[in-house]
């Protein structure tokens, strides 16, 4: 077992079997109430392995939530609230969010909400949210088509990282969360980012030492900066266009988190590369390395347009400019750049002619 210790929170990663959960569920958690948030893929794939091996979880109250990023939405929240107050939940009692990032999101920002708070356990389900959605105290719900809108900090108590649920994972949703280890490379350093790539190429679950990096590369930046007033940003790289992405697309093709991400990060390696930040070699890497994992979904030069009017909506803004993070080298990124709309529409329209050209 490998533990990571931030401020207020434990990392455990390994077999959560011989993890601290089962004490913590035993003696800290004995005589309170517990309460499970699944959604319909972590209930049918994870929860009879959590209830067959911690008896702690005897008397859980279970709260199913339908799957999926368009459910990560306040009137879930609130349909939530209104389960725990009839259950009796009080706030010395402990939810337990078993699942992907939708609902460890969403479950953090339920229990930080909930009679102003309560202790809440992720237990994340997902390759994206053991590496990143369920680490790092970020909680919330998108709003309509705008994402993570509306959320507060709050940390977990303890976070349960084991790759034991990865097996029922379909492979798309793998790469969703190696989208997500790709960025943590191309922030951190271009032997990590080399590793992810051959991991991925290899078809496989990551081994535990890769996701370990890649989660302590987040804790890292987290710990230097827990609210995001000034580091912390760079871990949005691919972010301002994969949000973007995610909120236009959402109800209408079925793309991940990670993969609008991925798309993010090549679109703004391009914008970096055109700005004359970062080298055409290194940008050539990226973009290679990305097209070899993600198709690039088709839009119109209306939808162009409809995208880059989202942007201004982006939490990193200040004063009406779009700030973004641009890649400086595969190991370093800078935060906080204004990037003018121009360079936006301009990365766009260049994908999408590639797309023309690659169909
Ligand atoms: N809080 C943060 O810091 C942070 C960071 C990155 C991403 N996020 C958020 O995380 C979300 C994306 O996370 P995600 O990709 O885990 O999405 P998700 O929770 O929607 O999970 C993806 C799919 O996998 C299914 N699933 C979950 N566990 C499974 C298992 N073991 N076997 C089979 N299927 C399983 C889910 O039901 C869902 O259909 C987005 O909402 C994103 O905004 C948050």
């Amino acid at each position: 077992m490998k533990y990571i210790d931030t401020n207020n929170c434990r990392l455990e990663i390994g077999d959560i079997t011989t993890s601290s959960l089962d004490e913590k569920l035993n003696f800290t958690y004995a005589h309170v109430k517990k309460v499970v948030i699944v959604d319909e893929n972590s209930r049918e794939n994870c929860l009879e392995y959590m209830l067959t091996n911690f008896t702690g979880l005897s008397e859980a109250e279970i709260i199913l939530l339908p799957a999926g990023e368009d459910n990560k939405q306040l009137n879930i929240v609130g349909s939530v609230w209104e389960a725990l107050t009839e259950y009796g939940v009080s706030r010395h009692d402990v939810i337990i969010n078993l699942g992907g990032g939708m609902i460890t999101d969403l479950g953090g920002f339920v229990a930080s909400c909930y009679k102003r708070g309560l202790d809440f356990i992720n237990i994340p389900t997902t390759l994206l949210s053991m590496v990143d959605a369920s680490i790092g105290g970020k909680t919330g719900v998108n709003l309509g088509h705008y994402k993570n809108q509306i959320g507060v900090f709050s940390d977990p108590v303890a976070v349960y990282i084991d790759p034991v649920f990865l097996s029922t994972l379909p492979g798309y949703e793998l790469l969703s969360g190696y989208a997500e280890m790709l960025k943590h490379g191309l922030i951190h350093s271009e032997a990590l980012f080399s590793s992810v790539l051959q991991a991925m190429r290899e078809d496989e679950i990551p081994s535990l030492d890769l996701i370990e990096s890649c989660i302590r590369v987040k804790h890292e930046v987290v710990t230097e900066d827990p609210t995001e007033k000034g580091k912390r940003k760079v871990l949005n790289l691919g972010h301002t266009i994969g949000h973007v992405l995610e909120g236009h697309f959402m109800n209408r093709i079925p793309l991940t988190h990670g993969h609008c991400v991925a798309i993010g990060i090549m679109m703004e390696a391009y914008i970096s590369y055109r700005r004359g930040m970062l080298a055409e070699e290194d940008f050539r890497l990226v973009q290679d390395a990305i097209f070899e994992f993600y198709e690039l979904p088709a839009y119109s030069n209306d939808e162009v347009g409809e995208m880059v009017a989202m942007l201004y909506n982006d939490k990193k803004n200040a004063n009406n400019a779009i700030l973004c993070v641009l890649l400086q080298k595969i190991g370093d990124c800078s935060y906080d750049i204004e990037v003018p709309e121009s360079q936006f529409v301009e990365a766009f329209l260049h994908y999408k002619n590639l797309q023309i050209n690659m169909n």
